[in-house]
């Protein structure tokens, strides 16, 4: 009988230590999975805030959306303070590490541009930026900045301008595009002054047909508003005289030339690469060849990533990793107004010794010249 109670008691002592040991491993458990969910979603929160908007990404590519990607300017200031010297250095590191995996234990910051596609405007710089996102190595800005060419914003000062960057790696580079940089007169020496070794990206197109399309954009903007646009035959030509208004800043923009001149006045040819637009347009993979060798980049992008669309009419792009593809959105590709032909023809008169000197300047010939 004593002896049954003792092993009875054993019995509930081993059953008490079992049942602790298994509370306590249960608890840790717990305590695990609830931390792992937690970091994970903090990274997944982290992901959201970088991309939104830009609904675009790599490794990151978990937040894809359909909707067309957001332009538009921003705040921002005070150029002076900045350490340039640590930034030659990120781009230095960054460069060298082009050709190695993405660090897994690094913390990602913004870092200031390493190139910036600053023109032309209506020449296919929102898809240059969206094919070369597509490389992994690549960080683009989703919005167009406006930093150099907006007094207000200057003001605001380089480490502001760095904050609007999206957070990247240190081998990854970090791509702006702001294409009304192009035809302002402070922009080359302002950029200049942030990063003299920074690379430079112009698209050229031919610049009657870039000069219509910049109308059309006028026209989908006016649409819904008071503002009258007139036709496009009104709009070139000065009331008075009834001759071409030259004065115009979007013609003038179309005046590469003069333009291209203050680039070169501040940088070496060798760190500005002047892509052909529609060469962009018709072939983007022999053309984003030349622009990933320009940025010291391994070949990348290949019809895994870019493919042309029949219903678009233009080429769209591909996640090699999930298989979603996607176009840009309404306002890029859209139909021009037919032109009446003496205007084109004054329009082509016009910018046909333009582009002579553009010629001359380049020293080769663009494929619509
Ligand atoms: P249109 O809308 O006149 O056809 P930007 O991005 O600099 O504003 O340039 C817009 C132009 O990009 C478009 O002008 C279009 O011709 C050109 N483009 C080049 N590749 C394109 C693509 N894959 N999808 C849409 N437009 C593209």
């Amino acid at each position: 009988m004593v002896h049954f109670h003792v092993k009875h008691i054993r019995m509930d002592k081993f059953k008490l230590v079992f049942s602790v040991t298994l509370f306590v491993s249960m608890m840790a458990l717990i305590c695990f999975c609830i931390s792992t969910v937690n970091d994970t979603l903090q990274k997944l929160e982290v992901y959201r805030q970088q991309y939104h908007g830009s609904g675009w990404d790599f490794h990151r590519k978990v937040f894809w959306s359909d909707s067309e990607t957001k332009e538009g300017t921003h705040l921002s200031g005070e150029a002076s303070d900045y350490d340039a010297a640590n930034f030659e250095k990120e781009y230095k590191l960054a460069a060298s590490k082009l050709n190695i995996e993405i660090p897994e234990n690094e913390e990602k910051i913004s870092r200031l541009p390493h190139c910036i596609i600053v023109g032309v405007s209506k020449c296919g710089t929102r898809a240059l930026l969206e094919y070369l996102d597509l490389n992994p190595y690549v960080t683009a800005v989703p919005r167009e900045i406006n930093f150099f060419n907006n007094d207000s914003l200057y003001k605001n000062g380089l480490e502001w301008y760095r904050q609007e960057m999206p957070a990247s790696y240190s081998n990854q580079i970090t791509i702006e595009k702001s294409p009304d940089y192009f035809e302002c007169p402070e922009c080359p020496r302002r950029i200049s002054a942030m990063n003299k070794t920074i690379k430079l990206i112009i698209l050229l197109r031919d610049p009657v047909e870039r000069l219509i399309s910049q109308y059309m954009q006028f026209v989908d903007k006016y649409q819904n508003t008071d503002r009258k646009l007139p036709p496009f035959e009104q709009w070139v030509r000065d009331p008075k005289t009834g001759e071409l208004n030259t004065r115009i800043p979007s013609l003038q923009v179309s005046i590469y030339a003069d333009h291209i001149h203050n680039w070169y006045s501040y940088f070496p040819r060798k760190q500005i690469l002047i892509v052909d637009s529609h060469k962009l347009t018709k072939s983007p993979l022999t053309e984003l060849a030349k622009v990933e060798s320009f940025l010291g980049l391994d070949p990348f992008l290949s019809e895994k990533d870019i493919y042309f669309n029949e219903t678009k009419g233009f080429h769209c792009l591909r996640n090699r990793y999930t298989g979603k593809t996607r176009c840009l959105g309404r306002t890029k590709g859209r139909p021009h107004i037919e032109v009446q032909k003496e205007v084109l023809h004054a329009l082509y008169n016009f910018y046909n010794p333009h582009n002579e000197r553009l010629k001359n300047l380049l020293g080769y010939w663009m494929s619509w010249f």
